[in-house]
Parts: structure tokens; sequence; C-alpha cells
């Protein structure tokens, strides 16, 4: 039967275009750095006025690689503090804990079934690890499958994403489009919005910030150890009077992700004068970026105190996304048969 509150999705469809529905899962493996805010999550965080918005703390991907109890569990609180200090309003979008909603992993069953296994053995997380001769299991082979059940469960239309997870985005849509062929039109196609172009992060050695070069800022660090961490950023070692460009310094670059326009152009002015201290910029870089994350810190400090209304967020997210799932993984049951209706199947396969 034909579920009219489904969006089209056939392009010959004269109804009215899918709504933007955009979704992304956050896995909570660290306390965030400027790489993960800059490059990430201020765009997912911007996308939640594009349209509806569901965003979900990763914790059964996290589960491949965290292996402490307490650590998962204060990792996942953390994720969700920070995410709403930063901006993210759990009034415009959805924010839940991935695994509060079992539906998804039914789905993944589904989805398994149909599921390919070069399909998966062609994925880089799991070629990664096989070709550095480290013993992989299920759960990181079917990784895929479980970050697609996400997509699906949701009828997402738009997933932002680094780069590393476009060919996750691929394999879903491969899924989604094998069990639509089968079954007829289940599951929303989602496209990739891939973020991190606009912010190339470096971290305090001037390569790509990331936690495997142990280069990172974290956002919510303590202000004295961030001010440390600042001051000790490697540059270069030219005489103080000549003039630099400022493009290919990344000390300038942090300075121009925490910095008002302004700011950052008389900063840039100074580059190409010369005559200034490295010391003088680093300084610059502690205040802006104590400016630029003050009400942040505030909203953090507020939320840290009141873990109750943390969980409430939570619960009303998990209730609502699902009653999303819920919808969706029950029209992929009926489609495939997981649904008895009219009394029992006789023998002959008629009624
Ligand atoms: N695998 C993603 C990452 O490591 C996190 C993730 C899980 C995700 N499920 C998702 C992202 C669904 C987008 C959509 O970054």
């Amino acid at each position: 039967m034909p579920d009219s509150s489904r969006p089209p999705l056939t392009a010959a469809s004269t109804a009215k275009p899918a709504p933007v529905r955009v979704l992304s899962g956050i896995q909570p493996t660290g306390r965030f750095h400027w790489g993960n805010y800059f490059g990430a999550i201020r765009q997912y965080i911007e996308l939640q006025t594009a349209g509806e918005a569901f965003y979900f703390i990763a914790d059964l991907h996290a589960l491949t690689t965290v292996r402490e109890p307490e650590r998962l569990r204060s990792l996942v609180h953390d994720a969700a503090v920070d995410l709403v200090a930063l901006g993210l309003d759990p009034a415009r979008a959805t924010l839940f804990v991935q695994s509060d909603v079992p539906e998804v992993t039914e789905l993944t069953w589904l989805l398994m079934t149909v599921c390919p296994m070069g399909l998966l053995e062609r994925c880089h997380a799991y070629k990664d690890k096989k070709s550095r001769g480290l013993a992989a299991d299920a759960g990181l082979f079917t990784y895929p499958v479980l970050m697609s059940a996400d997509i699906l469960a949701y009828d997402a239309t738009i997933v932002p994403v680094g780069e590393d997870q476009v060919q996750h985005i691929e394999v879903c849509r491969d899924l989604a489009g094998t069990f639509n062929h089968l079954y007829g039109e289940v599951f929303t196609l989602p496209k990739p919005r891939l973020v991190e172009s606009g912010a190339r992060v470096p971290g305090t050695d001037g390569q790509k910030m990331s936690k495997s070069y142990d280069n990172t800022i974290e956002v919510f660090e303590d202000s004295a150890a961030q001010k440390k961490k600042i001051m000790r950023i490697t540059t270069d070692s030219r005489p103080m009077e000549d003039a630099k460009n400022p493009d290919d310094d990344h000390l300038f670059a942090l300075y121009s992700l925490v910095a008002s326009e302004t700011d950052r152009l008389k900063m840039a002015d100074m580059y190409r004068r010369g005559g200034f201290g490295y010391g003088e910029v680093k300084k610059a870089l502690v205040a802006a970026a104590a400016d630029f994350f003050a009400d942040a810190r505030r909203r953090r400090a507020e939320l840290e105190a009141d873990p109750a209304r943390v969980e409430a967020i939570l619960a009303d997210g998990a209730a609502r996304a699902r009653r999303q799932a819920g919808a969706v993984l029950a029209r992929a049951r009926a489609a495939c048969g997981l649904t008895r209706g009219g009394g029992r199947p006789s023998p002959g396969g008629k009624a």
C-alpha cells in the first residue's frame, strides 16, 4: 500500500519535492578540538536552519574503538553538552544518542541481508586495518551498514560529512537502492554534503589538526592550559623585521578562525609590513579565542551544572527520533514480509 506520508522518490513525480531533512552522526571518541569544530560541527549546526535536522551521538559506532564503559558514558555526556553549548538548538534540531533508538539496529539487519560482502570489503576503514595486519571484528566490517540504517531510518535527504565518510554514504545509497528494487520504494536516497573544504584547520605544528598528530587545541580546554599551548605553537625562525606572507602561516590561519574580519585584516597588514614578533600574534590569538568561545563556555558551564537538563534534552530527542525511525522500520518490515496480517498463512500459500 502506498504511504502518502512519504516523500516522492521519482523525478517524474508531479508531487512536491522531498522536504530537506539533514542528518549526521558524531562519534564521541574524545573532546572536540578546533579541527572538529571549524571543519565539521560548525557546519552541521548551521544546517539546523536548512530544514528538519537530526543529529546523534554515535555511541554504537564508538563501541568499535572505545572499550571502557565509564569512559564511553562520559564521552557521550560530554559530546551532548559540547554540542548544545556550541549552538545546537534542541528546540530546532533533534539531538539524541544512537543506541536510544533500537529500531536502527533492527533495520541494520534488514540491510545486512541485501549487502554484498564485496561492497564492505572495499570500504577504507576495514581495508586499512586489514592491510596493517590487524584483526578486524564484524563490528568494524559491518560499520557502514549500521551507518546506512542510521541515515535511512530518518528519511534523511542531506548528510553532512567529512571526505572520509563519503564512501559510506555511497554504500548507503547502494543498499537503499537494492532494497527498494527488491521490495518497492521504501527508503529515501540521501545525498552527502561535503564539509571541511572551507576550513583547513592547521594544528599547533602546522600539519592538519588531528588527534593522531598530537597537535590539537581543544574547544573547551581549560583557559590556562590553552594559553600555554598557543604560546608554544611552532613558528618559523626568519628575522622579526622581515615582511611575511600571512597566507602561508599557520599561526595566522588559526587567528583567522577566531578573529573578527577587521582584526584579521589588521593582522594581515602587520604580517606584510614585518617588524613584529610571533609572541604578539600568539597573545592576540589567545584573546581572540577566548572571545570567540566565550558564549559557548558560559553555556557549557550552565549545562554542566544541570545534568538533568541534558538528560531531558536527550530523552526528548530519543522520543522524537524513535517515532520517525519506527515509521520507517514498519514500512521496511511490511515491504519484505515480516508482518502478518489476515490470519495464518496456509500451507499451499493460498488463503
Ligand atoms: N561514521 C561517522 C564518523 O565517523 C559517524 C556516523 C555514524 C555518521 N553514523 C552516521 C555520520 C550517519 C553521518 C550519518 O564520522
